[in-house]
């Protein structure tokens, strides 16, 4: 088994190479290439670039390999926030405890910003090492990272979310637009990180069903924490959802009932786990970790 890494040498890592992913704009305005790093800069917790570097090293995996896969996603993430606070989607101000990119550049450039990362993501993949070395994982890589962040994927879990604005949806609508909108991000981190690491379908399947369910108690700590977080330690606008008349499981089962569901998928989560022995600490830390955050 590859050097154990803790939490905060995976944050130091992906950190320090965020920005370098960004290309110098050669032609025209830097605006855009501004806003892009803005975003990246700001914050952000990096849950699933961290997901992505573990499952890559407890399935044997080299980490470094593995470091452009995880950039890529983050840009992914940090471009569906940009969009998700546009006053056509959530109309949120702050973002990672700065002005959201759209109050900070104008609406077109977040626009632009989003798509900036969206399109450089692929090609961070595309130009790595790793994609040197071994083009069919590269290729693969992509396409699982383009299925779950497209129309089956986030952005359909987005459309179902604004969809639903203004209406009660029922409990399953939630569990499909969660699972798409949040949950599909968070398990593209445990499929690529197992793919850059060539494991088995054992562990893969281990690491895609821990990710399903925190990905699942991470939406539904979001919507608490949008009515009991608090502004400053969330970094973002609360009682956001209920502006915008969403369902979020706080609005459908109510604060006790949301809290039991999201520490019973934690406790899943970490079953899930079994296979990897001794292995999985961090991971566990992880899950325990997010099943408690305030932000
Ligand atoms: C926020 O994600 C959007 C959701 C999917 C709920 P994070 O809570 O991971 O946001 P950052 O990256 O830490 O800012
Ligand atoms: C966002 O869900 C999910 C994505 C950005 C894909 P939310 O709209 O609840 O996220 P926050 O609360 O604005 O971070
Ligand atoms: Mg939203
Ligand atoms: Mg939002
Ligand atoms: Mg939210």
């Amino acid at each position: 088994m590859k050097k154990a890494y803790s939490f905060n040498d995976y944050i130091s890592i992906i950190n320090s190479k965020l920005d370098s992913f960004v290309p110098e704009c050669t032609y025209g305005e830097p605006v855009v290439c501004d806003a892009m790093k803005y975003s990246l800069s700001i914050g952000g917790k990096r849950i699933r670039p961290v997901l992505l570097l573990e499952f890559c090293r407890v399935c044997g995996g080299e980490v470094e390999k593995a470091v452009p896969f995880a950039v890529a996603l983050e840009m992914i993430h940090t471009y569906s926030l940009i969009h998700d606070d546009l006053p056509c989607m959530d109309n949120d101000d702050m973002r990672r405890g700065k002005p959201s990119c759209h109050i900070k550049y104008g609406e077109e450039y977040a626009l632009l910003a989003g798509d900036g990362l969206l399109t450089r993501a692929f090609g961070v993949i595309a130009q790595s090492e790793a994609a040197k070395e071994n083009p069919a994982c590269a290729v693969e890589a992509i396409s699982v990272l383009s299925d779950l962040a497209g129309v089956n994927g986030m952005i359909g879990g987005q459309t179902v979310d604004l969809m639903n604005e203004g209406k009660k949806a029922s409990i399953q609508t939630l569990e499909v637009m969660d699972r798409l909108k949040t949950g599909a991000l968070i398990v593209s981190a445990a499929k690529l990180g197992c793919l850059v690491a060539g494991a088995d379908e054992i562990k893969t399947k281990a690491a895609v069903n821990f990710c399903e369910k925190i990905g699942h108690a991470f939406q539904i700590i979001d919507d608490i924490l949008d009515v009991v977080g608090d502004e400053k330690e969330l970094g973002k606008p609360i009682g956001s959802d209920g502006e915008s008349d969403k369902s979020t499981y706080v609005s459908l089962l109510g604060l006790e009932k949301s809290t039991e569901y999201a520490n019973q998928l934690t406790n899943e989560a970490i079953e899930a786990l079994s296979v990897f022995g001794d292995e999985a600490e961090l991971l566990k830390e992880i899950a325990d970790m997010l099943s408690k955050r305030k932000n």
